[in-house]
């Protein structure tokens, strides 16, 4: 156990922690969230949900990885044995996210490319389903897409590579390199988007605040969901990677970075994702509401239609903004792929390269799956499944055992004040103990209500 791998620098976790937590949902998922949920007024409850249940969580998960050192399933079972199943749960969750997730970051790498020429012509939305992903030929359903394949070769070579070289010299260093790259890349997308005839209407269609939403359930769950997506907690990641964290470690402090950068990366995106709304819509003549979306149709339909109305160096623009989502797409990969690496090394004794071979190889084969013609389509049953699943509910149990099966959070929050600069009140306690149990609980009710009508 004393020579558990380390981190070489408080920055490198810091930044590995963020590349996990800044992925796909910030640029993709949050804007139109946001937009749907009461616009400006979606602010509170999302500053509430980060507050309340983002940060605090955040300080929890590194709490637990620093005292007990241990992949998700063995800090948990350290914490007491009967807690271990929550790790592997978190773990599988990761697992199935991670055979899918590699396959979207692989589209935004063939469509970098593609933006040299703008190959996707003019109907972007036929380009995607008919040329490149041929869902639409019902006749091969299960052959493989060669133009997804390649990429998706490419994906994993990287993330297991990275994986391979373990975590001071590959998931620091790529994290040291991809964060700054990704924030650079993002701040010059966003500001060429401002600048975009129509901008303006865009941001406002984003900011401008319903309030009579303010009081909708619905906005409530958006807003949590979306915390929780977003910072990679409740996933097993957060615990994984402070089980790296040396002994001289500042949690608390560390996980307010990890939060508010997390919070202001979404910020910028909505922004920038506005912007371009905004423009597009100026361009057709129609309202925001008519082009606005999240996902896949937002990514690879509605953005190639407004890069190709872009007045100047449109293909540069495509360039940086697909080569955005692979930098933050990748550094999120690599972190959920660690939850398993970790977990499998330390369950089966066995080597870190056997672990990256057999739980990365596994998922790279099961995510050859998602690129055939046919398991396209599955991608966003997976997706739905998995978010309705691990979003919330492990974030529910995973706090109901600490705070009232184990009583554990006095001893946790003891550990954490012994490292960290700013010490934790009893305001973390509530959170944690009741706030956030009452709020979740909720909506998990409501939502199997809504289920079951
Ligand atoms: N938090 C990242 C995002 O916002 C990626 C992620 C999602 C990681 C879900 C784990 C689980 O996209
Ligand atoms: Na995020």
């Amino acid at each position: 156990m004393e020579n558990r791998a380390q981190w070489g620098t408080r920055a490198g976790f810091i930044l590995a922690a963020v590349g996990s937590a800044i992925g796909l949902g910030n640029i993709w998922r949050f804007p139109y969230i946001a937009y749907e949920n009461g616009g400006g007024a979606f602010f509170l409850p999302y500053l509430f949900a980060l507050l309340t249940a983002g940060i605090p969580i955040l300080i929890l998960e590194f709490t637990l990885g620093h005292k007990f050192r241990g992949s998700a399933p063995l800090s948990l079972s350290r914490l007491n044995k009967k807690a271990e199943w929550l790790g592997w749960w978190q773990v599988f969750i990761s697992f199935v996210i991670s055979t899918y997730y590699a396959v979207i970051i692989a589209w935004a790498m063939s469509y970098a490319v593609f933006s040299f020429k703008l190959s996707w012509g003019d109907d972007t939305e036929g380009f995607l389903f008919g040329d490149y992903l041929k869902v639409a030929d019902p006749g091969q359903v299960g052959s493989l897409v060669p133009g997804v394949l390649i990429p998706l070769v490419l994906v994993w070579v990287i993330t297991l590579g990275i994986l391979f070289k373990g975590i001071k010299k590959g998931i620091e260093v790529a994290n040291k390199i991809f964060i700054p790259a990704l924030v650079v890349l993002f701040l010059i997308i966003v500001i060429r988007a401002l600048t975009l005839e129509g901008a303006a209407t865009g941001l406002d269609a984003l900011f401008a605040p319903n309030w009579n939403r303010i009081m909708d359930g619905e906005v409530w769950v958006a807003a949590y969901s979306q915390i929780f997506f977003s910072l990679s907690i409740a996933f097993a990641i957060m615990i994984t990677y402070s089980s790296y964290l040396p002994k001289k470690s500042d949690i608390t402090n560390n996980a307010f970075i990890t939060g508010f950068s997390n919070s202001g990366f979404e910020l910028l995106a909505g922004i920038g994702v506005f912007s371009a709304l905004g423009f597009m819509a100026a361009q057709q003549g129609v309202d925001v509401s008519e082009v606005a979306g999240a996902g896949i149709g937002l990514a690879f339909a509605v953005f190639p239609a407004i890069i190709n109305q872009m007045p100047v160096m449109s293909e540069l623009f495509g360039f940086l903004f697909f080569t955005s989502l692979v930098l933050a797409g990748l550094s999120s990969l690599i972190s959920i792929c660690e939850t398993y690496i970790a977990g499998f090394q330390e369950k089966f004794n066995i080597s870190r390269n056997k672990a990256v071979l057999y739980g990365g190889g596994l998922s790279a084969i099961i995510s050859l799956l998602f690129a055939t013609r046919g398991g396209i389509n599955f991608l966003d049953v997976v997706d739905h499944f998995v978010l309705s699943m691990g979003v919330g509910l492990s974030g529910l149990v995973e706090v109901i055992l600490i705070a009232w099966v184990f009583r554990k959070l006095g001893a946790m929050k003891g550990h954490a004040n012994e490292i960290s600069d700013i010490r934790l009140g009893s305001w973390w306690t509530i959170c944690l103990g009741v706030v956030t149990p009452i709020i979740l609980g909720y909506m998990m009710i409501q939502s199997i209500w809504v289920d079951i009508k």
